[in-house]
């Protein structure tokens, strides 16, 4: 059984989702910490937030380096010098390389119902093909795209007149509280992962009934 005490957060942008993260886990009551920040470019929301709580934060750009092989190596080597249990990448525009998804497990968060619209549009992808229910998927990551065994998910409706940004709020409220709701669990009540199927501490199947 996996615990998830220990975060490492990786963001690319707002940070909205790390600050749900941050804001929860001032409860120590709520199991898990967030010991470090991530991220793939500077000057980010989401770095600020970490910094304004006191939070360490690390860069690594993949234009720095020579290879995408060698930012897989060295974002691995940065995640892993802080021990997380459990890495969590809130909006992290990068897919994580062998070095990372072979050292810890790693949660994703998406706003849309999986396997419908993966990739790095998938609020735009919903609203363009016209589906009336959207949402927001939690998953642990794997080497595709939003691929990965599926953990939570909750629908949001496609309201008349909605634009990309107006639903993509409406999903991030959802998202977040989703997040955090599993993100706890999972550090309180620890996990176990068989093929496409997690469950979350007592959450058994039939072996248990
Ligand atoms: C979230 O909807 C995430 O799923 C998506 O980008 C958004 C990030 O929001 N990939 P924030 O940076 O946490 O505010």
């Amino acid at each position: 059984m996996s615990k998830a005490g220990r975060l490492v957060v990786l963001v690319s942008g707002s940070g909205t989702n790390l600050q749900a993260l941050l804001d929860a886990s001032a409860d120590p009551a709520y199991g898990a910490e967030v010991v470090a920040v991530g991220a793939d470019r500077d000057g980010i929301e989401g770095l600020a937030r970490a910094a304004r709580v006191g939070v360490p934060t690390f860069v690594e750009r993949l234009g720095d380096h020579p290879t995408r092989a060698e930012w897989d190596e060295a974002i691995a080597a940065r995640i892993a010098s802080y021990e997380p249990d459990l890495v969590v990448s809130a909006g992290f525009m990068k897919i994580l390389g062998a070095p990372t998804l072979g050292a810890h497990p790693v949660l994703n968060t998406h706003p849309a119902l999986l396997p419908s619209f993966p990739g790095a549009h998938g609020v735009r992808d919903a609203l363009a093909y016209g589906v009336k229910v959207t949402g927001c998927t939690v998953m642990l990551a794997d080497a595709g795209v939003d691929s990965g065994p599926i953990i939570a998910q909750e629908a949001v409706p496609v309201l008349p007149g909605d634009d990309e940004a107006v639903l993509h709020e409406r999903i991030k409220v959802v998202e977040r509280r989703l997040l955090v709701e599993i993100v706890g669990r999972m550090a309180r009540e620890g996990w176990t992962v068989s093929g496409r199927t997690v469950r979350i501490g007592k959450e058994t199947g039939e072996e248990s009934k």
